[in-house]
């Protein structure tokens, strides 16, 4: 049996998660939904599984914050199962991949046979000097991870070959995972910093029904309020037609990706 469990802000991973899955033919299973169980007795019966898939995006070059409490509600598979994992990027993933392992290894799981690392369109644009990818580029990354899924990750996984890390960590790896990420959660991901323009805001409600976690909510009024477990995806960001949803003040005039829905299956 082949499970693989994903996390997906704006779709882009669900994307690369259903491409896989339908390949090879895996269930797909949203780990929000681990999340969202807790420890409870009705957890995935991980422990049988033959082959065990994550597919998630890279956040801050490091595993998003909605990600490390999911692998650790997931009972660890058998020593024997076959893991693997795909990160999908705007650029670079730093040294996520290590920082998967370790987590993983602390969880009591077998060895992460697999890591790989697919660009897609980027979606962070809460800082100067980030914004979305241009259509043109957007178009490219989707096609070429098409194609990088397909012909080198897929077979490999088919394979089941063992001791594979093929990722970007890009310049200055170490800097970005130990310095810089530990930083921007501290300093750049507060749920308080959203914010929606009420002259724009019609209450239409996407930004709650698109957020994987279920972590924006109507106020009394009907408009977005933002919880705690927001884990900064950006998802209701990207998916206001009305550009109503703002982080801090470097959001306004900034692109949006098209979000790809059905996160929550
Ligand atoms: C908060 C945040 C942080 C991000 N950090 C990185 C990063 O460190 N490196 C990178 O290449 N892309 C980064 N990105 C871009 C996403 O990893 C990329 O767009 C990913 O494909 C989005 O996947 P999703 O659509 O499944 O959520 C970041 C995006 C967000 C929202």
């Amino acid at each position: 049996m082949h499970t693989i469990y994903y996390f997906s802000g704006t779709g882009s991973s669900l994307r690369v998660a259903r491409q896989l899955a339908s390949a090879m033919g895996a269930d797909l299973v949203p780990m929000a939904e681990a999340v969202a169980q807790g420890p409870a007795p009705k957890r995935p019966a991980v422990a049988e599984r033959q082959c065990v898939g994550l597919v998630f995006p890279v956040y801050a070059w490091g595993l998003p914050l909605v990600v490390k409490p999911c692998l650790r509600l997931l009972p660890p598979p058998d020593a024997s199962a076959y893991v693997w994992a795909v990160m999908t990027c705007g650029d670079d993933v730093g040294r996520t991949d290590r920082e998967l392992r370790r987590l993983l290894c602390a969880c009591g799981w077998p060895e992460v046979e697999a890591v790989y690392s697919v660009r897609m369109p980027n979606t962070y644009v809460c800082l100067p000097g980030f914004d979305v990818d241009s259509p043109e580029v957007a178009r490219r990354k989707r096609e070429e991870a098409e194609r990088r899924v397909a012909e080198v990750i897929m077979p490999a996984l088919q394979q089941r070959r063992r001791g594979l890390t093929d990722v970007v960590p890009g310049a200055c790896p170490w800097l970005k995972s130990h310095v810089l990420r530990p930083l921007f959660n501290r300093c750049l991901t507060n749920p308080a910093h959203f914010a929606v323009d009420k002259t724009q805001c019609n209450r239409c409600g996407a930004c709650s029904r698109t957020c994987p976690l279920g972590a924006v909510r109507p106020d009394a009024e009907g408009y977005p309020s933002w919880e705690r477990h927001c884990t900064h995806c950006l998802a209701c960001y990207h998916v206001c037609r009305r550009h109503a949803v703002s982080y801090g003040p470097f959001t306004r005039g900034k692109g949006q990706v098209n979000v790809e829905r059905e996160n929550r299956t």
